[in-house]
Formats: structure tokens, C-alpha cells, sequence
């Protein structure tokens, strides 16, 4: 058994995660489920980073503490992780005592190893404000090409680097004054000194090839001291034994993933020195954005190394979401947070297609929004939670239970074969690979129903024992599929394994096939997303720039209710067959419960029961029927309709109602006596 510590970065808490970093939890998520379901001690951490100068000067603009912002945005943050069913063992925050303590331990055993020195630098100061001024925060015209408004480190127009100092009428951003230049002492820490260790550790295997080669240019370009101290106010950790001096937000950052598995270790009696001490024998990845690569693969393995502890296994870089091809950007409207994508869609479709897209590179990953409805339509819902759904009915029809061998067991053996592959796939983090390979197997198992059409074999009785091992074959590929996808779909896994009798518990459980079990009644596995809900995500930004992210998007318009509606005037309806009809699944329900729905005028939430299994119906009989009206009512439902996904949630069947050319609505009930369930024909 490997013993594995994982990380994400931390995100900043001065605002909501957006899907950017959710392409980054989702690639770790899915990397330590699999390592989990092949039996690894694989343990996930990750925190807020909640310290240095925007957050400081966000909370003062709310009129809120520091504290009292990240902390409203941390249970946000936590929420919004557990939607997308990201599995932390811990959560924690850079502004905890763990993180503290932790801190000065690394810095002092830095500053006794001579790794730390102290230097007078002259930086911009806001006289008015009161406070030295990041780069970031002076702005100004550019010295070489004279382009206005730009930062005070380099010029967007030209690409001009230089000091705030140099910029034409600069500004501070935080009161609109000129800035002065004041002189400050600084602590620096000597990267250095840690060159060799450094050139060494790039070429372990640490990084991947593309990521080393950046590093080399970096050793080329000579590595700087880094400036670790900043000046009060400032929201951090004070340096110990320097008043006044704080540690730059960058120091503690990577800290934070010590002081999250410490919490961690301390809740859970873990060993927390077999994780970081020097002579660790444990794997140690950090997951990261390319653009922090330089803190990661420089900075934080030289700290460790010089405060005495072990170094990270490797650094696994991936590149930047776009959406549409285009950088996620409030302005062009193409920033999704996470949030508004919960609020519309599942969390499982958007894991699902950023496992297809993903691998071991840095390369930027795309979200087309068109491609993601048609990828999880087609290859989730079409191929695979189709095979279930076609072969549950069959089994349920005849006794519920899986026959007790496979009719093809070489097929079977070619699935379970493929495991050893598709894990190797996953440990590479060549996530797409995985889903291509997943994908042709699933087409195997399609051609295979469609070969044996059981829905065939099911109208002849003489027939059944094939029907049931057609479709025992057809479920155990489907387990199988299911099983290799539980890492990226673990609800819906979880949910599959619990209608086949079985939860998944361990990757090579697939070399055994479930036969002769009792199967628990199907329930729908994912419906197919709906593009208009999936459009919805980005809406063309028509105020000016400075539009907040979370202006609500526009309703979407009501969908067809959910209740036949003849026309007035009655149509020429083409002639139908009596089989036609009979593939009507109509029942007998009883109204267990109906609610108003906000926001909504024409629908109302019914729950019906058809007899034992309780379904939602979403029906458009609000002007017509009082809720409370409806209770205990019984009425004829479409029970076999295709669930729909709509703005208020999933509508699993319809509701008969008649209604006439004056907007009357009346619900078809049955005759008085008639229970719930009962088959209409
Ligand atoms: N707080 C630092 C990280 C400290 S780690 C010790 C930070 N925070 S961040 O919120 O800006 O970014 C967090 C992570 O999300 C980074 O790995 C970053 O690369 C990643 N992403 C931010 N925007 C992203 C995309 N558009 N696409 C993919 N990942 C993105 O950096
Ligand atoms: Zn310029």
C-alpha cells in the first residue's frame, strides 16, 4: 500500500471559485479516488489562502474585518467544493494557529541556516493611505510608449518591465494620490544557495518534460533573492522577533498545505512527520496551475529543503480553462462561477467532461459549451446509463434477479482485462486516454444488446431465460464501465452499485461478475442535459465593464409544462397502432404532496405516489387547482416519459388533463376505488 499526501492550491479568499478552479480540484479529486480505489493510503488537503494585500483592502472597502471576509467566503468556498463532490479529508485556512506555528518553525530554521538577510529597499508609499504599495497598486503612463493607465510593473501595450517609480504621473490605486518612495528594510531569502539541489530535483522525475524545460530557463536567467517581509498594514502572520514585519502571503501559502494535513493529523491520531519529516518515505504531490509553477518548483522545494524537511515527489502542472475559446472573462461574459453552474446543472457532467479533456500536459483546456452537452448526452446518458436502463426492465419483468452465469464470458473477460490499462491511464493523469478507452468499451457493449435485441427475444415467453441472460451480460459490462468511471462519477457509480447489489469498493472487484443477485429497483442513473439551461451559462455582458459577475442571468422562459394540453381546436391526429399504445406506460397515482414553486406562475411541484415508488412531477396546473386541493387525489400518469430536466428541477412523468378554450384545466382521475400503481389501458 502507497502512502500518498495530495494538494490543489489554495485558492485566494477574496471571492467566489470560479470553473477554472474546479478543472484543477476535479483533476485531483479523480486522482486520489482512483488511488483510493486501488487500496492506497491517499489523503487530499487544501485551505484558503487568505492573507496579503486584496484581501486586506477588499474587507476594509465592505467595511468588514479581514477575518469576518474569509470567513464568509471559506463556507462559500467549502459549499461549493462539496457540490462538485471534490472529497477533501481536510479544508483548512492559512490563517489558522497550525499555519502559524508553522510558519515561524520553517522561517527560523531558514534564518539559523543563514538562508535569510536583511536589505534597505525603496518602494512606493501612499502617504494618505498610510501603507507601501505592491507594483500592482500604482498606476500610470507608460515611460517608453506612453500608453495610459498602466500597472507599475509592466506595460500591457508595449511589454515595457519596470518600477513604479518609473511610470509617468503615477497614481496609488488605493486613494488616487502620487505615490512617494519611502525606504523600507526588507528579509530576503537566498534561493541561491539551493541551485544544485534544485537543477537535481527538476531532473528526478519531480517534473513533467515540458515544466523542466521552463526551468531550465529560469536557472538561465539566474535565480534572485525572494523578498518574503512586507510592511504593516498588512494581513498576515508577524515575523517573529521583527515588529512591524509580516511574512509576504506567498511564504505561508505552501505552508498551508503542512497546516492542513496537521489538523488534519491531529483530528485523525495521523503521523504527521511520516508526511514531511526529512526521512519520509510518503509521496508528496502538489497539483497546480501553470502560473504558479515558479513558486512551487523553485521557491517552496528550496524552503523545505532549508528548514529541514522533505521535498514534494513531484509538481503536476495543468494549463487554463477557456471557455469557447476564449480566456474566462467577465467582460466578454464567458466567466462561469461555480456556484451559477451548480445552480443549473450537475456537478457529474462537468467532471465528466473535464476528465475527457485533461492530461498530463500543460496545454489550455477548452470548455465549448455545445461539445459539453453533446459529449455528455451522447457517451454518458446515449451509450452508457442506456445499457442499464434497456436491461433493468427486462431483468425486473422477469423475477429481478441476475441469471447465474454470462452467456459470453470471453466479453466479460475482455472488459475486466482492460483494468490494468485504464489504471495506468489514470496514474498518469492521462484522464482522456482513460475516457477514450472507457468510450470504445462501452460502444462494444451497446453493439453487443443491439446485436441480441432482448426487447425482441421479450415477446416470445419461450424466451425468457435468453432475455434474462442477455441482459445479466449487458449489466455486468455496464458494472464494469461504471466501476472504471467512479473516480470521475462517483454519485452515479455509487448509485449503480447500490441497483446492482454491490457497491464498488475496490478497482479489482471487476474480475469477478455479479451473478445470480437480487437487482434493487432501477432509479434514473443522469437525464441529458439541457442546452438551453447549458447556454444559459454565458450571457453576452451589455453594461459597461465593471458589471459584477454575479448580476443574476435572465430567466430563462417557463418550459411546456408538464400536462398534455389539447389544442383548442381538435388537430387531425395520425392513426396510431394498438402497440403504439401499449408502449404508454399509463398508471394510477395518488398526490402525496403539492407546492407552489417560486418564480414559477403556471406550475405547481406534485409528488405522486405509484404505489411504493414516489416520483416528482412538475405539471402546468397552478391556475386551475389550489395545492392543498390536490392531496390524496388520484390521477393518470405517463410513468414510462423520459425524464426532463427543467428549470426547477428533473419532472419524472406527466400528469392527464383535459383542458378547454377558455384556459380551464381538468385532471382525468379514475374511478373512485382505484388504488395507485394500477396499470390504464
Ligand atoms: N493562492 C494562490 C495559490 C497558492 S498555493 C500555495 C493562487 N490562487 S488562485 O485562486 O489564483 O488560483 C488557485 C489555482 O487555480 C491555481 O492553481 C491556478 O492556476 C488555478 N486557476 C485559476 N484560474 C484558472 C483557470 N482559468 N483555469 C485553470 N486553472 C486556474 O494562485
Ligand atoms: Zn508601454
Amino acid at each position: 500500500m502507497r502512502r500518498i499526501l495530495v494538494t490543489s492550491a489554495l485558492p485566494y479568499a477574496n471571492g467566489p471559485l470560479h470553473i477554472g478552479h474546479m478543472l484543477e480540484a476535479v483533476q485531483t479529486d479523480i486522482w486520489v479516488r482512483f488511488q483510493r480505489l486501488c487500496g492506497h493510503d491517499c489523503i487530499y488537503v487544501c485551505a484558503d489562502d487568505t492573507h496579503g494585500t486584496p484581501i486586506m483592502l477588499k474587507a476594509q472597502a465592505e467595511g468588514i474585518t479581514p477575518e469576518e471576509l474569509i470567513a464568509t467566503v471559506g463556507a462559500e468556498h467549502r459549499a461549493t467544493y462539496r457540490d462538485f463532490l471534490i472529497h477533501h479529508d481536510y479544508f483548512h485556512s492559512t490563517n489558522s494557529e497550525e499555519n502559524r506555528e508553522l510558519t515561524a518553525r520553517l522561517f527560523k530554521a531558514l534564518d539559523r541556516g543563514g538562508y535569510i538577510h536583511r536589505r534597505t529597499i525603496r518602494q512606493a508609499f501612499d502617504a494618505e493611505a498610510g501603507m507601501f504599495l505592491p507594483d500592482r497598486y500604482v498606476k500610470g503612463t507608460c515611460p517608453r510608449c506612453s500608453a495610459k493607465d498602466q500597472y507599475g510593473d509592466s506595460c500591457e501595450s508595449c511589454g515595457a518591465t519596470y518600477a513604479p517609480a518609473d511610470l509617468i504621473d503615477p497614481v496609488s490605486v488605493v486613494s488616487g494620490t502620487r505615490p512617494i518612495e519611502r525606504e523600507s528594510e526588507h528579509l530576503f531569502f537566498r534561493l541561491a544557495a539551493f541551485e544544485p539541489m534544485l537543477r537535481e530535483w527538476t531532473r528526478s522525475g519531480a517534473l513533467d518534460k515540458s515544466v523542466a524545460n521552463k526551468l531550465d530557463e529560469w536557472f538561465d536567467a539566474g535565480l534572485r533573492d525572494w523578498d518574503i517581509s512586507r510592511d504593516a498594514p498588512y494581513f498576515g502572520f508577524e515575523i517573529p522577533d521583527n515588529p512591524g514585519k509580516f511574512f509576504y502571503v506567498w511564504l505561508d501559502a505552501p505552508v498551508g498545505y503542512m497546516a492542513a494535513s496537521l489538523a488534519l493529523a491531529n483530528e485523525k491520531k495521523l503521523d504527521w512527520d511520516a508526511w514531511w519529516g526529512p526521512e519520509s518515505t510518503a509521496e508528496l504531490y502538489h497539483f497546480i496551475g501553470k502560473d504558479i509553477l515558479y513558486f512551487h518548483t523553485l521557491f517552496w522545494p528550496a524552503v523545505l529543503e532549508g528548514s529541514g524537511f522533505r521535498r514534494p515527489t513531484a509538481v503536476h502542472a495543468h494549463g487554463f480553462l477557456t471557455v469557447n475559446g476564449q480566456k474566462m472573462s467577465k467582460s466578454r461574459g464567458t466567466f462561469i462561477n461555480g456556484r451559477d453552474y451548480l445552480d443549473r446543472l450537475p456537478p457529474e457532467a462537468l467532471r465528466y467532461y473535464f476528465a475527457a479533456k485533461l492530461n498530463d500536459g500543460i496545454d489550455d483546456i477548452d470548455l465549448s459549451l455545445d461539445d459539453f452537452v453533446s459529449r455528455f448526452n451522447s457517451d454518458v446518458v446515449g451509450k452508457l446509463i442506456n445499457i442499464a436502463s434497456r436491461c433493468a426492465g427486462f431483468i425486473a419483468r422477469s423475477g429481478g434477479r441476475l441469471a447465474t452465469e454470462l452467456p459470453e464470458p470471453a466479453l466479460y473477460a475482455d472488459f475486466a482485462a482492460a483494468r490494468s490499462a485504464i489504471a495506468a491511464l489514470y496514474e498518469s493523469r492521462d484522464f482522456g486516454a482513460a475516457i477514450r478507452e472507457i468510450a470504445a468499451l462501452a460502444d462494444r457493449a451497446n453493439q453487443y444488446i443491439d446485436t441480441h435485441k432482448p426487447w425482441v427475444a421479450a415477446k416470445d415467453p419461450a424466451r425468457s431465460a435468453e432475455v434474462l441472460a442477455v441482459c445479466t451480460q449487458g449489466l455486468n459490462l455496464f458494472r464494469a464501465l461504471m466501476m472504471y468511471l467512479q473516480p470521475v462519477l462517483p454519485n452515479i457509480a455509487a448509485q449503480a452499485g447500490k441497483f446492482l447489489g454491490k457497491p464498488f469498493s475496490h478497482w479489482d472487484e471487476v474480475s469477478t461478475p455479479v451473478l445470480g443477485t437480487a437487482l434493487l429497483p432501477y432509479e434514473i442513473l443522469a437525464t441529458r442535459l439541457d442546452a438551453q439551461a447549458v447556454a444559459s451559462l454565458v450571457q453576452p455582458v451589455t453594461q459597461p465593464k465593471a458589471t459584477p459577475v454575479t448580476t443574476p442571468p435572465p430567466s430563462t422562459p417557463e418550459k411546456t409544462p408538464s400536462v398534455t394540453a389539447p389544442t383548442e381546436q381538435p388537430v387531425a391526429t395520425p392513426e396510431i397502432t394498438i402497440e403504439d399504445f401499449t408502449r404508454i406506460d399509463l398508471r394510477t397515482a395518488r398526490i402525496v404532496s403539492a407546492e407552489l414553486i417560486e418564480g414559477a406562475d403556471k406550475l405547481l411541484k406534485l409528488s405522486v405516489d405509484l404505489d411504493g415508488s414516489i416520483r416528482t412531477i412538475f405539471a402546468g396546473i397552478r391556475s386551475s387547482y389550489e395545492p392543498a386541493s390536490l392531496v390524496g387525489k388520484h390521477v393518470v400518469v405517463v410513468a414510462n416519459l423520459k425524464p426532463r430536466k427543467m428549470r426547477f428541477g428533473v419532472s419524472e412523468g406527466m400528469i392527464l388533463a383535459a383542458s378547454d378554450a377558455n384556459g380551464g384545466i381538468f385532471l382525468v382521475t379514475p374511478d373512485a376505488g382505484a388504488g395507485a400503481g394500477l396499470r390504464v389501458k
